[in-house]
């Protein structure tokens, strides 16, 4: 979603600003812009469209900037479709602001303000936020900035820049991410850090209610009574080399080739002496042995990680687990008590319906465990316990390598729980945990052979519907396979469990469509060939995903891909891999931007 920035230093910053954005493009967005302070105006120059195409071609066509200090912004339309005027930066003459967030209430602080003599221009909710400003504003920032905020109610992170104080960004935040860098004699604004690691790594969180203001002289941090706050500066364990494509055609792809490391990442500091050790987070035996159900609520990719985890808890662990898209949970007045867990699952960390949900559960009295990518984001800070996964920032808007160590952090969760509860021994727990430390080495195998996934791309590619099947973790898995061809590939998939389609779905197959399959379940391998089968009879092209030492025949399967052996529980990290690169080739093949896939965002901080 939409992506701030801020600069001041003493170098020119147009192309800090349009660089610093381009890092945050990933997020998605449909319009750019920039406001800066050139000569003794504020200039700004915004384009409908990509950075490239809109933004950058309008700069080009104007004399040089030579400012040093100014705001960003990438706009993912809300309020107002994208266009020139409704994008930001947004304001008149003396005040210019860039905004994350959605102003809820901004009917009625449109319609004071209209009543004030104001004239709007843009769609966008935004502008009730400049303009407020605008009314407050008579000589001090922090007054104007202070009323404002007390007045605007929903979500934000606002940068702010006003004509009289040359060189010097405000900003503030309510919800929405923000974060300071600091560098060499240079500060900036960013909506997280990978937009800065060009020049620093070194940030501040900014906190609910606090305003930074920037200038030459470096951030300093205040509350709203103007009192200076004192804050921790982080630094960021992420280098450019992670924001950057190394040599692959898509961030996507480089990330599903990250994802042996980034498992080892995650497990490691959490195995001690061949066990599971998830102490560091506050999840002791005790606790696991008192809770009653266990929810986990999320959204999207990180709901289908829940799901694999539900199995895997409930297979061996023997507790219930229900999984719950978050803005369903959030609504419908659930049934949690105080000795249950709700696991909120989340790479972003900033997800609006997740954190609601985490807001609910907490009302509920539930404890609460985050599993979270993005550090110090708010989702982690405000759960009881959080656990952090290790993927680094994961930058196509199509989750693959958050997702595989969502399913780390569950397994080792199921491996400790199950033990607590007396639910397995101590032998089988020591075999699950070697099993998974095995994982990253049969993924680096499966990523070697790459050929059939793209062979099955080629068979996909025009085609307008398709069907994913499977049973029990198998099904679990096609849900996420579904998902990822969707995204990046556009075509039209639908997931169901391969004992259900006789029941209805198994009419939608003609003669060559294709269907997928995942069958790496010993105990319903034949059930699920049978289906296989089925569909076959009705004319379906049937790819399947198999172990290697149990294969479909060619009366079932038209074609195979073949993962290595491991325990069963622990197929879902392994068959992902072939249903990622299936997704990344169709998509590839079908020439479209793989990262930035039409309509998503990559955090979705509305909901
Ligand atoms: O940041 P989160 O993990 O909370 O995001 C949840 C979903 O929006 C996300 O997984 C989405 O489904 C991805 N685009 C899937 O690839």
């Amino acid at each position: 979603m939409c992506g701030i920035v801020g600069f001041v230093g003493k170098k020119a910053c147009a192309d800090i600003l349009v660089k610093a954005l381009k890092r945050l493009e990933y997020r998605g967005y449909d319009s750019a812009g920039i406001a800066v302070f050139e000569g003794d105006s504020l200039k700004t120059v915004k384009a409908k469209g990509k950075i490239d195409e809109g933004l950058v071609r309008k700069l080009s066509e104007e004399t040089p900037l030579t400012a040093t200090a100014g705001i960003g912004h990438t706009r993912w339309a809300t309020h107002g479709e994208p266009s020139d005027i409704n994008s930001h930066p947004i304001g008149n003459g003396r005040i210019s602001i860039v905004h994350n967030g959605i102003i809820e209430n901004y009917r009625k602080i449109k319609e004071f303000l209209i009543s004030k003599g104001y004239v709007f221009e843009s769609e966008t909710d935004t502008e009730t936020v400049a303009k407020l400003l605008d009314y407050y504003y008579k000589g001090d920032p922090m007054e104007a900035i202070v009323k404002t905020a007390a007045e605007i109610e929903g979500s934000f992170a606002l940068g702010i820049i006003f004509k009289d104080f040359k060189n010097t960004i405000f900003a503030i935040r309510r919800e929405s991410p923000l974060i300071v860098g600091k560098g060499e004699g240079e500060s900036f604004i960013a909506s997280d850090v990978t937009a800065i690691l060009d020049h620093t790594k070194d940030y501040y969180l900014l906190e609910h209610n606090e305003i930074a203001r920037l200038d030459e002289n470096g951030a300093r941090f205040f509350d709203f009574n103007g009192n200076v706050i004192e804050k921790a500066l982080h630094t960021a364990d992420w280098d450019l080399d992670a924001a950057e494509k190394g040599g692959y055609k898509f961030f996507m792809l480089k990330e599903i080739h990250e994802q042996p490391e980034a498992i080892r990442k995650t497990i490691t500091p959490r195995i001690s002496d061949g066990m599971p050790d998830l102490s560091e987070c506050g999840l002791t035996p005790e606790k696991l042995r008192g809770y009653k159900n266990i929810f986990v609520v999320a959204c999207g990719t990180a709901m289908h990680a829940g799901l694999v985890g539900k199995y895997v808890v409930e297979r061996i662990g023997r507790i219930p687990v229900t999984v719950e898209v978050a803005s369903e949970f959030r609504y419908r007045n659930p049934i949690v008590s105080p000795d249950d867990l709700v696991i909120l699952v989340s790479q972003s960390g900033e997800t609006a319906d997740t954190h609601a949900a985490l807001t609910l559960a907490k009302d509920m009295g539930a404890e609460t465990l985050a599993i979270v990518n993005a550090k110090g984001s708010k989702i982690a800070r405000d759960a009881d316990m959080v656990i952090y996964t290790h993927a680094g920032p994961e930058l196509a808007v199509a989750s693959t390598k958050a997702y595989m160590v969502q399913l780390a952090v569950f397994y080792l969760f199921a491996f400790e729980l199950a033990w607590a509860r007396n639910a397995i021994s101590e032998e089988k727990c020591r075999s699950l945990v070697k099993g998974l430390e095995e994982m990253p080495a049969l993924i680096e195998k499966v990523l070697e052979k790459p050929d059939s996934s793209q062979f099955a791309a080629s068979k996909l590619v025009a085609a307008e519907n398709l069907l994913y099947i499977g049973r029990g973790l198998d099904y679990a898995l096609s849900m996420e396979g579904s998902l990822k061809l969707k995204e990046v590939s556009y075509i039209h998939s639908e997931s169901y469990a391969a004992g259900e389609l006789k029941h209805g779905t198994i009419s939608l197959i003609t003669e060559g469509m294709p269907v997928i399959s995942v069958a790496t379940q010993t105990d319903v391998f034949d059930k699920t060939v049978s289906n296989i089968k089925e569909v076959k009879t009705r004319g379906a092209y049937n790819i399947v995903v198999a172990r290697e030492s149990r294969q479909p025949g060619s009366d079932a399967a038209d074609f195979i891909i073949t993962v290595p052996e491991t325990d069963d529980i622990l197929m879902p990290m392994l068959a992902v891999v072939p249903l990622q690169l299936i997704a990344y080739y169709t998509g590839d093949l079908k020439g479209n931007d793989v990262d930035k896939p039409r309509n998503l965002a990559k955090s979705v901080t509305v909901e």
